[in-house]
């Protein structure tokens, strides 16, 4: 009766693996707090892959990592060739979504440039440089650019630049309602993109207050008008109610984020013995799907049709 009248079910083919590529690595590194994620080596990146697309995961979201930080010069090549490199070895066997953000390329870790009195994110050269990355990123090949930097109007910055190009059939999933977050710290240590130096002291003035949720509703509509093909919501269990509310608001496929903080406090309780880790994660990724999304953004994704299997 119970698999009869379950009003929810979650798939293996709704996950999206993220993945760690650093420039300069002489080997993958374990990330803390995520165990079984690495900051991957080009060659370790493949490898990885491989293993997961071998077992069915055949969805990946790419985070580059470049070595030389920088304040003005970006290039976006290390990332652009990671790409191809994952192309050329997978071909369309692979969906590969590519992050598009300043954060990792920055010496100061924001998510764009800063102003002249380096005391606020500059918006309009951000968005230059932002819609600059996912073109590039577009043309290595890339099956989805995803911008998580929450400039304003980077949206249809990047749909313009694309379509200028000809390149309509690369998706654009945008980090719409994207909060800010104190569940993101593990990331922060692997993509070496937490904010210090100069610059504001955090992201609150481009990331979404938590007290906020019209705000997020605002931002995603808003995104969907510029030409977004995919809305976010992120983190994941903490902000149920605006994915909730978003589902209703619109009719574009939803993501969610299971971010780095969320899933290592499931991890590192059930690693105490407090909780069946497993089960837990099923439990958090039904309660996604129940409240409207279709994609899950998990960095246990690879895990997922056995743990729904197991569940
Ligand atoms: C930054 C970015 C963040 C994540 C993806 N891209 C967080 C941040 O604002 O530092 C979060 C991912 C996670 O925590 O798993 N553009
Ligand atoms: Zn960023």
């Amino acid at each position: 009766m119970r698999e009869l009248t379950a009003e929810v079910r979650v798939a293996p083919q709704q996950f999206i693996q993220p993945h760690f590529v650093v420039e300069g690595l002489a080997a993958a590194e374990p990330v803390d707090g995520l165990p079984g994620v690495f900051r991957d080596t080009h060659d370790s990146l493949l490898g990885r892959v491989e293993k997961d697309l071998k077992a069915g995961t055949n969805k990946v979201l790419l985070f580059g990592v470049p070595q030389h930080k920088t304040q003005q010069s970006f290039e976006f090549d290390f990332t652009a060739r990671q790409i191809e490199r994952l192309r050329e070895s997978f071909g369309d066997a692979l969906w590969v979504a590519v992050d598009v953000c300043l954060c990792s390329y920055t010496q100061h870790g924001h998510c764009g440039v800063l102003d002249h009195a380096e005391r606020h994110v500059h918006n309009e050269s951000s968005v230059e440089l932002l819609a600059a990355a996912a073109l590039k990123y577009a043309q290595a090949g890339a099956d989805c650019v995803a911008p998580s930097d929450m400039m304003d109007g980077r949206v249809v910055a990047i749909r313009k630049a694309l379509q200028d190009d000809d390149l309509d059939h690369v998706a654009l999933m945008s980090y719409s309602a994207k909060f800010h977050s104190r569940f993101y710290g593990p990331f922060r240590v692997a993509a070496e993109s937490a904010p210090g130096g100069a610059g504001p002291r955090d992201r609150a003035s481009y990331q979404i207050d938590p007290a906020r949720p019209k705000d997020a509703l605002r931002a995603s509509l808003r995104d969907a008008e510029e030409g977004a093909d995919v809305l976010m919501v992120k983190p994941g269990l903490p902000y149920l109610d605006v994915l909730q509310t978003l589902s209703q608001h619109t009719q574009l496929p939803l993501a969610v984020y299971q971010t780095s903080g969320e899933y290592a406090g499931i991890e590192l309780a059930a690693a105490a013995n407090l909780m069946d880790g497993p089960a837990a994660h099923v439990e958090a990724w039904t309660a996604f799907v129940r409240a409207g999304a279709q994609m899950i953004i998990s960095y246990g994704a690879r895990h997922a049709a056995r743990y729904l299997q197991a569940a």
